[in-house]
């Protein structure tokens, strides 16, 4: 039994990960301002508290609890977001990863893993993308995720060990329905759900790599041991599979059982254009693949959100 930090635990992925640790009988801790999260998503054995994590008095909150890993996910999680608001994006992604690093070389905890992002990569020249590629972001949100990888390997020096998992396009049961500023199949199956109607901004033939939450929550469970010599690693967590736009606009109005419209306008500041992502290096390192396609996956999404809509 270990006992366990999970930043970010009333969001998405973060929940979802705090219940599969609980489930494994470790013990649980977290920080979450509630800003995207919610509250009710905390699993109820989960020490929380609210808190940004950026600033140092969610850190003394802990208590100088020792933690034999750290999670950390908490962070603004939209591309949009961080042009609106940079300075937010800058202090909730890169200051939160350096006031947990700080935290973690102090209290003695071994290992963080972070939530970093495909985002770091911008529009790749060749693809799939793999880790060892050049980084271009194209949006503040990736310049932080960045920033935050290069602290997490400074860190590692003679700090905690450090893995940056690069999330590709997460979804699943459990995305916020209702943001509408992050999260491609949440967004166009929160929109067909409130409305019947999709607004996709930007063109059809842009393409992503959609990988499952409950492979993502698999990622971060394996990356959290330490591997020998290796104190600072990054990896894709990817299926390798291209999929378009209009791909994941049929696939989610195939699975619902009423008509959905589509249209198209406007565009996203800082969109990739198109981007699927190698996953052999944590598939070598980790023995992680993904289990879900993006048709099952996204299926079980819309029969978990048509069975809890009225
Ligand atoms: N969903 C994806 O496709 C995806 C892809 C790549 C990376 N990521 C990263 O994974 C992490 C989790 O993403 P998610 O999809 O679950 O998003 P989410 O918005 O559902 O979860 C983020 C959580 O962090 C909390 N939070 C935000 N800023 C905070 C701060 N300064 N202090 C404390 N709590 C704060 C929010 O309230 C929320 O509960 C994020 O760091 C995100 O950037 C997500």
């Amino acid at each position: 039994v270990a006992d366990l930090l999970v930043t970010g635990a009333a969001g998405f992925i973060g929940s979802a990960l705090a219940r599969a640790l609980l489930a494994q009988g470790h013990t649980v801790a977290t920080i979450d301002n509630l800003t995207t999260g919610r509250r009710v998503n905390v699993p109820a054995a989960c020490d929380f508290i609210e808190g940004d994590v950026a600033d140092p008095a969610s850190t003394r909150a802990l208590g100088g609890r020792r933690f034999d890993a750290i999670f950390h996910l908490a962070g603004q999680s939209g591309g949009i977001r961080s042009f609106r608001d940079p300075f937010y994006d800058l202090a909730a992604n890169v200051t939160s990863t350096l006031r947990v690093l700080e935290y973690a070389r102090e209290v003695g905890t071994p290992s963080v893993v972070y939530a970093s992002s495909m985002s770091v990569y911008g529009d790749p020249h060749v693809l799939p993308v793999r880790e060892s590629d050049p980084v271009e972001p194209k949006s503040p949100y990736g310049v932080g995720k960045l920033a935050s990888e290069h602290y997490l390997r400074l860190y590692a020096e003679d700090g905690p060990a450090g893995t940056a998992l690069r999330l590709n396009n997460v979804y699943g049961a459990g995305q916020d329905l209702l943001d509408f500023d992050q999260g491609m199949a949440s967004i166009f199956l929160g929109q067909a759900i409130a409305d019947r109607r999709i607004v996709v901004k930007g063109p059809r033939d842009r393409f992503r790599d959609f990988v499952h939450v409950s492979d993502v929550v698999e990622a971060f469970i394996r990356a959290w041991s330490i591997p020998g010599a290796d104190r600072f690693r990054i990896y894709n967590v990817a299926t390798g599979r291209k999929t378009h736009v209009s791909e994941l606009l049929d696939l989610i109005r195939g699975a619902l059982p009423f008509d959905v419209a589509v249209e198209f306008a406007g565009e996203t500041p800082g969109d990739q254009f198109g981007i699927f992502s190698s996953f052999d290096r944590i598939k070598d390192e980790l023995g992680w693949i993904p289990k879900f396609s993006v048709e099952d996956g996204i299926k079980g999404m819309v029969d978990w959100a048509t069975s809890r809509s009225p």
